[in-house]
């Protein structure tokens, strides 16, 4: 019975130190809050984040916005703050939808890292990482101007622009790094927008959606008369992938095939797009290695959990109506035909099965 007694204590003392570990152990956690898992990217970016995180120890609040759901990513962003998380992640679906609920964050003491899209008038933002968006647009507007040879050929070419949603600040930047290159172009004359359509407004992609886009191009086709046997359609300026399915949608749907297809540039690689490029209904994509901005992020939120400084590249380029925020920008890549396998397959990013299939 003796025996029986001290067994038990045992097990008891055992049990308690092994709670007492745990409470002392118990992992910090992070919120991660991503637009939508509508797009591909956004589910990669989740996903990356999440393991990267587990990995260094961090309990993970994954939450995707609905199908870029303003409400329900304010109303995730409570429930992680009163859940207790110590840092935010936040890729915004509207930059400019967060002030109230990032205020609590702010009154909290909890720290907030925009993802990808700056979160704008909020001083609760202590940093943001991105890829380089303006050289994203630079990117997109110099391969138009390389395959045009706008320097040497004589000309007109006809051109047509499309940017992404208005409530995205990265879109000032990606239409601004293309009209960087082809303004002066259109300012001449050899680049020409039938439509007028030039402003970046008129320009915009509600959401980024791809149905908007073929019905915008759908309108572009029939009142300008594009068509392979009507008004040469040359290029078509797109910010990113899900935008340019729906330009290739429209541009199929009136006749193009690879062999008359007009220049065509997207962002983001994804799958959809990769087909179209090997099919030849897509010219370009540029690759952001979402393995990249995942980990810089993962570094970042570790730097600011031991209380020592991120690294950061940037501190003059993106002011969100409250100072500049400090930033790491990462590199983006254009890709084609000619260097996919190398970006994307030999990197072990996609299966060359995934692109073929
Ligand atoms: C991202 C792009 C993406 C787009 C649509 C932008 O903010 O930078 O990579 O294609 O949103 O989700």
């Amino acid at each position: 019975m003796k025996k029986l007694f001290s067994l038990f204590l045992a097990v008891a003392l055992v049990g308690c130190i092994l709670s007492f570990a745990g409470a002392a152990l118990a992992a910090d956690k992070i919120g991660v809050s991503m637009p939508t898992q509508s797009l591909q990217r956004w589910n990669q970016d989740g996903a990356n984040m999440k393991s990267l995180l587990e990995a260094a120890g961090y309990e993970v609040d994954l939450q995707f916005g609905g199908n870029n759901e303003v409400p329900v990513q304010v109303s995730q962003l409570e429930n992680m703050i009163s859940g207790g998380c110590k840092v935010l992640v936040v890729a915004a679906i509207d930059g400019s939808s967060l002030t109230t609920v990032l205020a609590d964050a702010k009154a909290q003491g909890i720290q907030v890292i925009a993802y990808d899209r700056l979160i704008m008038n909020t001083d609760a933002v202590s940093y943001y990482a991105t890829f380089d968006n303006f050289r994203v647009g630079v990117l997109q507007g110099t391969f138009i101007r390389d395959q045009l040879k706008l320097d040497s050929a004589s000309g007109p070419f006809n051109i047509e622009l499309f940017t992404g949603d208005p409530g995205d600040n990265n879109i000032i930047f990606f239409f601004d790094g293309a009209l960087s290159i082809l303004k002066p172009y259109i300012d001449s004359g050899k680049l020409v927008v039938k439509s007028g359509q030039v402003e970046r407004a008129q320009a915009a992609t509600p959401n980024w959606s791809t149905e908007s886009a073929q019905t915008r191009m759908e309108n572009l086709i029939t009142s300008q008369g594009y068509g392979p046997n009507g008004t040469k359609l040359d290029a078509v300026l797109s910010s990113n992938d899900s935008v340019a399915n729906g330009i290739t949608n429209a541009l199929v749907g009136a006749g193009y095939t690879a062999a008359n297809f007009p220049l065509l540039t997207g962002q983001d690689c994804d799958v959809t797009s990769m087909k179209n490029i090997l099919a030849g209904t897509q010219s370009m994509s540029i690759f952001k290695d979402t393995r990249t901005l995942a980990a810089q992020v993962v570094t970042m939120v570790d730097a600011i959990m031991k209380g020592s400084a991120p690294e950061i590249n940037d501190t003059k380029t993106y002011d969100n109506g409250t100072g500049v925020i400090p930033s790491f920008l990462c590199e983006p890549v254009f890709c084609t035909k000619d260097n996919y396998r190398a970006l994307l397959i030999d990197s072990g990013y996609y299966t060359e099965a995934q692109l073929t299939q």
